[in-house]
């Protein structure tokens, strides 16, 4: 594989073959298969064998540019018109760079992280400031489970943290929601099978805008609650643009969780700043390995957040950019449905559009000059559809957008020869 001569998709010999060729005992070459499998390099099919992955775990090429003059629809971003400019708060902060030490982190910058997170009902140990959702879920990850380790995650959900869980050795199990989140019953199966940890996303849910409510809150806390071991970790990525309310299934009685909440959607993703917090242990934990590795996220950052932060016009510029992102989100949910399309998007950056064939959709759609992102590798189990991205969508081009996709929809009449 590492060598390339085993293609994407290509089936491996049995175990037994694979055996007899290398003269090893059966039982080894199936633990190497088992090895494989954890580390994500190999899918079992039962009795369809072995086969090379479609999708490594570890990117290592960037995606081919889109053809010039394409819309791009398929980022998942936020409008960098409605992030606060950075030049004019830089231009007059005086920054302090901080020496080996010295405070970790910003203490302005933890407070306002505190006050954020108990107005929400969330309330833990020490706060740690990591770098973006993704870096915390993962130091999370790290600090608290070992390979092998079983993780219910979102069916469809984040590409990222499927390829996270394979490169870490987790095995991923796929759990369905709708539009208010995971569906309690099939929730509560998995945990009769056997989870070490659930990854949610409370709101804004990446790729089908699925949001909590207080009702499925409520619902999914009493199916997890017979649980107390279980690791819980919210994925809060979007925070305050998300375009509705906090939710979360933490609380009195709950011995391992964290909750992340990233400053990318509603700041900036390049500042690459999100606060962590949850049980004490989890919480001291990301931080002693932080320690370890990068040290702290850089406190020239951490300054440079809390001046935009405090900035006169920051706070409605957050609250203008939720009811953006939801025109824009609602006009196409709207215009689609006009047309009887089906599409998802209670809130968030995207909206996700059922469709039968992924791969004819995504091409007719940049044929007419949009680009979205087909679903695959955002999917486990759950059925093909396409993602667009909202971010940057103006509600003006929802209903040419419905429209093209219309015409991609549309049966495509089949002909006959004799
Ligand atoms: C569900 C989810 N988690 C995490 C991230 C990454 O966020 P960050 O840039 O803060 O790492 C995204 C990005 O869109 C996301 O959709």
């Amino acid at each position: 594989m590492l060598r390339g001569e085993l293609a994407p998709g290509e089936r491996l010999p049995a175990v037994r073959v694979l055996a007899a060729r290398l003269r090893v005992s059966a039982a080894t070459a199936a633990s190497a298969y088992r090895y494989l499998k954890i580390r994500g390099l190999v899918v079992a099919e039962g009795r369809g064998g072995t086969s090379v992955s479609q999708q490594p775990p570890l990117a290592t090429r960037l995606a081919p540019p889109l053809p010039v003059g394409a819309r791009n629809l398929a980022e998942g971003g936020p409008d960098p018109r409605l992030l606060p400019a950075l030049d004019s708060v830089v231009a007059h902060l005086r920054l302090h760079p901080r020496m080996y030490g010295e405070p970790y982190n910003d203490a302005r910058l933890l407070e306002l992280a505190q006050r954020m997170f108990a107005v929400d009902g969330i309330v833990g140990g020490p706060i740690a400031i990591v770098g973006g959702a993704l870096d915390g879920v993962e130091r999370v990850l790290r600090a608290r489970l070992r390979v092998g380790d079983r993780v219910g995650v979102e069916d469809p959900g984040y590409h990222l943290v499927f390829d996270l869980l394979k490169a870490l050795g987790l095995s991923a199990v796929p759990i369905g929601l709708d539009g208010f989140g995971l569906l309690p019953g099939q929730l509560g199966q998995a945990l009769k099978r056997g989870l070490d940890a659930l990854i949610l996303t409370p709101r804004a849910q990446n790729p089908t805008g699925a949001a909590l409510d207080r009702a499925r809150a409520d619902e999914l806390r009493r199916v997890i609650r017979a649980y107390p071991e279980l690791l819980l970790i919210e994925d809060d990525h979007a925070g305050p643009i998300a375009g509705t309310p906090a939710f979360t299934l933490t609380g009195p009685g709950r011995a391992r969780w964290a909750v992340v909440r990233s400053l990318s959607k509603w700041l900036g993703p390049d500042l690459r700043v999100a606060f962590l917090t949850g049980d004490e242990l989890t919480s001291g934990r990301v931080e002693g390995w932080q320690r370890l590795g990068t040290g702290w996220v850089s406190n020239l950052l951490q300054q440079i957040v809390v001046a935009l932060w405090s900035t006169g016009g920051t706070v409605s510029l957050i609250g203008k950019a939720a009811k953006t992102y939801q025109a824009r989100r609602d006009a196409l949910v709207r215009e689609l449905a006009c047309l009887g399309i089906e599409a998802y998007g209670r809130s968030g950056l995207n909206v996700w559009v059922p469709v039968a064939e992924e791969v004819v959709v995504v091409r007719s759609l940049l044929e007419a000059g949009w680009a979205v992102a087909a679903g695959e590798r955002f999917r486990i189990r759950s059925t093909p559809a396409v993602r667009v991205s909202i971010g940057n969508l103006q509600a003006f081009e929802a209903r040419r957008l419905a429209a093209d996709f219309a015409r991609c929809l549309a049966p495509r009449r089949a002909v006959y020869s004799a």
